[in-house]
Formats: C-alpha cells, structure tokens, sequence
C-alpha cells in the first residue's frame, strides 16, 4: 500500500491472479503460508537504541559525563541534593516501550490481532463486491491498523491502494489532489491529472478522470475522515462516491475515522447506502487481547501471572490502545524494582499510574468523571456501567443501560431512575450521536478511565499526602 501523507510503502503485486490470492485469503489470515506451513510471524525489530545502559546516570543537571563542573555563576541545583537520582534509561525499559508500543498502528497482518473476520468482511465488499466501504469505531479502536492491514491485501489481491489522511482544514480538492499523482493512469489521464493538480476541480471534473483514465483497480483510503468538518466537502465526497459506482468507475473510496455509525461519517442518500459497507471496528474479545498482552510481555522478556493478564485483558474493555497502555505501565513497575514478572500487585499500581497521566492530560474530563462519581455514592454501580456499555456498544442511552442493568443486577424498579440519573450526572462528558437518541463519551478514550475511577475509593490514596503538605505551609498562620 502507498502512504500518500507520511511514510511510503513498498507496492506489492500478486504473482496469481486476484482469484487465486482470493481462495487463499483464510489460509493466509490463519498464518499459512503457500506451501501450507505456518508462518511463525517474527517479533518486530526493537530498533529504538537505548539510551543509556543500566548504568546510574552521575549526579548534576546539564552536563554530559567526564567534564569538570563550571565555577563561576550562580549554579543550578545539583542533582545531589535530590532524595534520588534520576532512574537511569535502562536497555529493558527502552523494550518495553518498543513491545506495548501504543503510538503505532499496526502495519503487519501478524501483528493484528482478533480482526480476521473484518478483513475478510472488507475483502469480500470491497475487492469481490466493489463497494465503497466506511470503518468506524472509537479512538484507539484500530481502525487506521485495520486499514493499513486491508489496504496491504488489496494490493496482493493486484489493486493498488493509496492511503491518505484528512484534517480539519481539508477541503475536497485538498482532500484528492494528493491521490492523483499516485493512481495509475493513461499518458492522457496524467495530463489530466497535471491540470487538476494544480487548478481547481469540482466533482463531474474528477469523476470523470477516475472512470475513464484510471488504468487498475484502485483503493483511495482517507483516514481520519471525522476531522473533516466541512459539510460542503462531506457532501461532495457522497456525491462523487455515487457518481464512481453509477459510471463504473476502477476507483473506490475507504473513508475512516471516529464514529458510533455510518451516518456520523458520511451523509449518505439511499440510493448510495446500498453501495457503501460499513465496517464497525468492534471491541476485541477479551482472550484475545489477553493474547496480545502475552506476546508484547514477551517481547519485553517479562512473564505475566495469570491473574495480572486477566486484570489488564478486562480493564482494557475491548480496545487493543487501552491493553497497550495499561500493559505498559505494569510492565514498568517490576522493570523499575529489577524484577522480571507481571504481579497483581504490579497491574494495580499500573493502572493507577495509567489514570494518573490521563487525568493530567484529559484534566476537564477527568474533572466531569470524578464530580459524577463523588456526588452520587449511591449511583457508582449505573455509572460504572455506562462506561463498560460505552466501551461496548459505543453509544449509551438510557434504554440500554436499563437492559443491561437488569441483566446484569436483577430487574428493579429502581433501574430507569438510576440509569436517568447516572445519564445527567455524566452529561457534561457526553455528546449525542447523529441520531440524537443515545450518547456516547465526548472523549471516546474515557470508558476504561472512568471504570478505573468507580473501583478507586471516592478519596484517593494520595490526598493524605497532599493533605499534610498543605498543613505544613500553613503552620503558623492563626488559627491552625
Ligand atoms: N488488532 C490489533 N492488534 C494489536 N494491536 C492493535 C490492534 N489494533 C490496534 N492496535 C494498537 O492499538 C493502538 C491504536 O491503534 P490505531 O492507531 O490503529 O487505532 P485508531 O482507531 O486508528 O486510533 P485513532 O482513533 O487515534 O486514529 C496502536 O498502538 C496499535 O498498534
Ligand atoms: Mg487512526
């Protein structure tokens, strides 16, 4: 697949044809390669050099080994006068980063774990059955790994797939005219393309060139479509998506991004519904993210308790970003005490180290979690479970959390009173969905972190700390 905005990835062609790569596709999602051997799928390369060894870094700030300190000018604290030195970066922890690395979407099919239906599904409308396809899921759901790993297929499958991403200021020229010099095309089509490439074009003006100079079946992906907020351009990419399947154009188009369906992507008419797949990039069941958690502590050379795996399998609820994360910040614990195994006892302090960056960078959020929680003691149960429903299903609404609350607690009378208030308590953290019927986390990361809050007690542990810092500033002043 080619990469148009960033990195550009190597063109793969199937040496059958798409036929034949098409009846191997389960074998190849199973990890069989063509002889009919398992392909044991080889551990990315941790290729980020450490830093520094496990070495203890001499004390004083700004100044590399060996030199003798400057004498003259004020000088800064020395590190010395710390209760202790800064951790040196050690070979280990340089791994664990690179293993449960949250920042990369996934790249090899390998690598992606538990969405083999969902590349098959994408496969099947989009290369058999030439639909345009939409993928849409929460933050950190794995939409962009999905995309890249699908895209990749195409190409084997002898399309060529183009992959772009969008943002907020992409108008619908902007949001093309990056894809032209790539697509595949007659010398006239190039001149075409020349022109359009630096003037302006509408819809009739592109379509045409798609469908009738584009030489090979091609694949346009635009990630991170929800940023783009113009109505004009959402309006113009429907329509060009129409006019493409109408005159048989060799050219599909992939929109991606963060939604709780179809309709908060792109504003479909009917008659373009029937010719657009929509692929939800569902949570991923918990063993198999259990899966990814063994092979990434594997990776970092740390074995894992079988209860620690179960504990970072379930707070994750579903998201392969919130295993990552949570994985990693365990991991750091046992790395930082020179031992080599995952413990409860680790996950616990992980997981409240992982709330604890969240709530320094998502601190308006975290503020409307915690206000929900603290003022309705006895409502912890139903907020709580809005966060599980919203991991699951995406959107919560008042209804579902009634459903499962019955499931879940016994049927009560009690359940729409309780589910209405948990719903007004969490509002200001919510939005409502494109239909306007349910709600879903503004913040679509929030779910696992407010699930994390509601275990926590109302009060926690580190405000006695703070509490006595604050009694010794004001020691002295009247009345304490
Ligand atoms: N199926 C998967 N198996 C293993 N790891 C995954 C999988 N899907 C995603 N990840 C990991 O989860 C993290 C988020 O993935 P990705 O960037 O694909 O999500 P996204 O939905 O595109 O996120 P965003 O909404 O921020 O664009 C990455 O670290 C990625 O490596
Ligand atoms: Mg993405």
């Amino acid at each position: 697949m080619t990469a148009i905005d960033h990195d550009f990835a190597q063109q793969r062609r199937a040496e059958g044809g798409a036929l034949d790569w098409l009846r191997a596709l389960p074998r190849k999602l199973a990890g069989v390669d063509r002889r009919g051997e398992r392909t044991i799928p080889a551990s990315p390369p941790i290729d980020a050099a450490p830093l520094l060894l496990e070495t203890v870094a001499p004390p004083g700030l700004g100044r590399s080994s060996g030199k003798e300190p400057e004498t003259d000018g004020p000088r800064p604290l020395s590190m010395g006068a710390m209760a202790q030195p800064l951790k040196p970066i050690s070979l280990r922890r340089d791994s664990i980063y690179a293993a449960f690395n949250t920042a990369m979407p996934v790249s090899d099919r390998h690598g992606l774990t538990g969405r083999n239906l969902e590349l098959e599904k994408l496969v099947e409308s989009i290369v058999v059955q030439r639909k345009h396809a939409v993928i849409f899921g929460t933050r950190g759901s794995g939409k962009t790994s999905l995309a890249r790993v699908f895209g990749d297929l195409a190409d084997e499958a002898g399309c060529v797939a183009l992959y772009g991403s969008a943002n907020g200021e992409t108008d619908f020229e902007t949001l093309f005219r990056p894809f032209l010099a790539e697509l595949p095309m007659s010398a006239a089509g190039r001149e075409k393309a020349k022109a359009l490439m630096s003037g302006p074009f509408d819809v009739p003006r592109l379509a045409s060139l798609l469908v009738e100079d584009v030489r090979q079946r091609s694949i346009l992906i635009i990630d991170e479509y929800d940023r783009v907020h113009s109505d004009a351009a959402r309006q113009d990419v429907a329509a060009l998506m129409k006019l493409l399947t109408d005159l048989h154009s060799p050219v599909q188009l992939v929109l991606v991004g963060i939604a709780s369906d179809i309709d908060g992507l792109i504003a479909a008419h009917p008659s373009l519904r029937r010719h657009i797949s929509p692929q939800r990039v569902s949570p991923i069941p918990t063993p198999e993210l259990a899966r990814l958690l063994l092979g990434c502590a594997e990776r970092a050379s740390l074995s894992i308790d079988l209860e620690a795996l179960d504990m970072l399998a379930n707070a994750a609820m579903g998201s392969p970003y919130h295993a990552r994360l949570f994985g990693m910040q365990a991991a750091l614990i046992p790395e930082a005490a020179g031992r080599t195994r995952i413990t409860p006892a680790d996950v616990e302090a992980g997981l409240a180290s992982a709330l604890e960056d969240w709530r320094e960078v998502s601190a308006v959020t975290h503020g409307h979690l915690a206000r929900a929680l603290r003022d309705a003691p006895h409502n912890r149960r139903m907020i709580a479970l809005a966060a599980v429903v919203a991991a699951q299903v995406y959107a919560v609404s008042q209804e579902r959390l009634v459903q499962a609350g019955a499931e879940l607690f016994g049927p009560s009378d009690r359940l729409h009173g309780e589910a209405a208030d948990a719903l007004a308590r969490l509002a200001p953290a919510l939005a409502a969905t494109s239909g306007g019927e349910s709600w879903m986390f503004e913040d679509t990361l929030a779910p696992q972190f407010l699930l994390l809050m509601a275990k926590r007690p109302a009060h926690g542990a580190a405000a006695p700390d703070r509490t006595e810092e604050m009694r010794a500033m004001l020691k002295g002043v009247d009345g304490l």
